[in-house]
């Protein structure tokens, strides 16, 4: 266990450092806020034990970088006499525990045990917990999610993952179902074969054929040397067959045979060709719905739906919204260069509520496109896109129509007007991707009355560069 302490006072980091030493446990001392984080970002560290006023960075910020940062690191706050209310804030703000100065080396060593008692807890349940992140040691793919439905879907993955079996994955657009896809090639003893990818709602309905299976030369016009198909290129590997309610009737009789005896003929070929090939396939389709309807070979679907697997619609797993959200965010830290570390309550809270029609894509997108426009480090829910803050349950602000705000109607009038401007600016930055000359040309205003409302409402743009070649006005 990595134990830090941040504190300016170097006696207390003396005193405390010595005490922890003799304990056994490994200690780093920083003598500021802004050290403190650097270390916890280099080093990995259990328990942060921090002062709450120092220099370049206080303990109340320091503990929420490292709660959005590093969640499983417990925070121990040290306060004077005096501030208890920033030791609950503390609490609330999600430090594990405080102490108050002075205090004794026995109940500092009191409070240590028990943190790392709780770290310890924590680790033993995570591994018996299921999996919520898959990672291959190139780190390619993640799957968050912590949710029972999701667990489950965890479970499935490891049982068949290193199985032949035809697995079917069906969800709604957005909810992982490649992923998952991914996830079932890369863990099995198939991983370092090829893993192919075909999307049949994107190939023409005449093309499937040889899309599949190949052509030989001559086969129709146009078919100059001969090609394999997808299936021979996947032999030894992973064939997954996407959106497969979109493949033809006709196609549907051959794909069942390819399936059912593992050979079939390139188009125009007489050659059989034999493979071994691992197939998922994946709709957001009700194939019992397809198959009344007619579209879709009853015998087809049992030999595809060996194993199904159904992922939930992110509104059956709001629990894991947050974890996905915050997931969002370092990735898109690291593309765009920001910094933003968490989002404000009433921001999460907001995210909870939404229906999410596009699943965990629509969350991706709404993430990215917040981040784009975020100037501060922390997602306020003026931050998110309107057409989530619309609903009526989370306009705490200035609700119109509800109950009666104690805010004053101009003010109430100024909030909404910024909110609707902020969302035409937002829109016509993304429409001209950030260019502010071509976005005041789509508003209809000068460039410089942009430039004032977007400082005004702290929107950036791309193009601030104080070159004005258009020279509007
Ligand atoms: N559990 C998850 N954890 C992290 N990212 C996820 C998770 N599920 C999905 N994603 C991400 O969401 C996006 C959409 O996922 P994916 O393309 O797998 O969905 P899909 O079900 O195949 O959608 P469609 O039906 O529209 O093809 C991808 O960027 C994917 O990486
Ligand atoms: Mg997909």
């Amino acid at each position: 266990m990595r134990i830090l302490i941040a504190d300016d006072e170097v006696n207390m980091r003396k005193v405390l450092k010595a005490m922890l030493v003799r304990e056994g446990y490994d200690v780093l001392v920083a003598e500021d806020g802004e050290r403190a984080l650097h270390l916890i970002r280099e080093k990995a560290i259990d328990l942060l034990i921090t002062d709450l006023r120092m220099p370049r960075r206080d303990g109340l910020s320091l503990l929420d970088c490292v709660r959005a940062e590093f969640p499983d690191t417990l925070v121990i706050l040290i306060t004077a006499h005096g501030t208890v209310d920033s030791a609950v804030s503390a609490l609330r703000r999600g430090a594990f525990d405080y102490i108050l100065k002075p205090f004794d080396q026995d109940e500092m060593k009191l409070v240590v045990n028990k943190a790392i008692k709780t770290l310890e807890l924590n680790r033993t349940n995570i591994r018996s917990e299921p999996v919520s992140v898959l990672q291959t040691p190139e780190g390619r793919y993640e799957i968050i999610g912590r949710s029972p439905k999701m667990a489950e879907v965890y479970q499935i993955i490891a049982k068949v993952a290193d199985t032949p079996s035809t697995v079917l994955i069906t969800g709604e657009s957005g909810t992982g179902k490649e992923l998952i896809a991914t996830a079932l090639h890369e863990q099995s003893s198939r991983k370092n074969g090829p893993f192919i990818k075909i999307n049949c709602a994107a190939i023409p309905k005449n093309l499937m054929e040889s899309e599949l299976f190949g052509y030989e030369r001559g086969a129709f016009t146009g078919a100059v040397a001969s090609k394999p198909g997808r299936f021979e290129l996947a032999d030894g590997g992973t064939l997954f067959l996407d959106e497969i309610a979109e493949i033809p009737a006709e196609m549907q009789v051959k794909l069942l045979r390819a399936l059912q005896e593992s050979e079939f003929e390139r188009v125009g070929g007489i050659k059989t060709i034999r493979v071994n090939v691992r197939i998922i396939t994946a709709t957001n389709r009700d194939l019992r719905r397809e198959i009344e309807l007619g579209n879709f070979r009853e015998d087809l679907f049992f030999r595809l739906n060996v194993v199904p697997i159904h992922l939930p619609a992110l509104r059956e797993r709001t629990e894991d919204i947050e974890l996905l959200a915050q997931h969002f965010v370092q990735k898109y830290n690291k593309r765009l260069k920001k910094q933003v570390e968490n989002f404000s309550a009433e921001a999460l809270n907001c995210l909870r509520q939404c229906p999410w029609q596009g699943n965990i894509r629509e969350l991706e997108n709404v993430v990215e496109r917040t981040l784009l426009f975020c100037d501060s480090n922390i997602i306020r829910i003026e931050d998110l896109p309107e057409e989530l803050r619309g609903r009526p349950s989370q306009t705490k602000t200035a609700e119109v129509g509800g109950a009666i705000s104690p805010l004053s109607m101009k003010e109430i009038v100024r909030q909404k007007t910024s909110i609707i401007e902020r969302d035409l600016i937002v829109k016509a930055l993304e429409e001209t991707q950030g260019n502010v000359t071509r976005a005041a040309q789509l508003l209809k205003i000068s460039r410089k009355g942009l430039q004032l409302k977007m400082k005004e409402l702290d929107l950036r743009g791309n193009d601030d560069r104080g070159e004005d070649s258009n020279g509007d006005e």
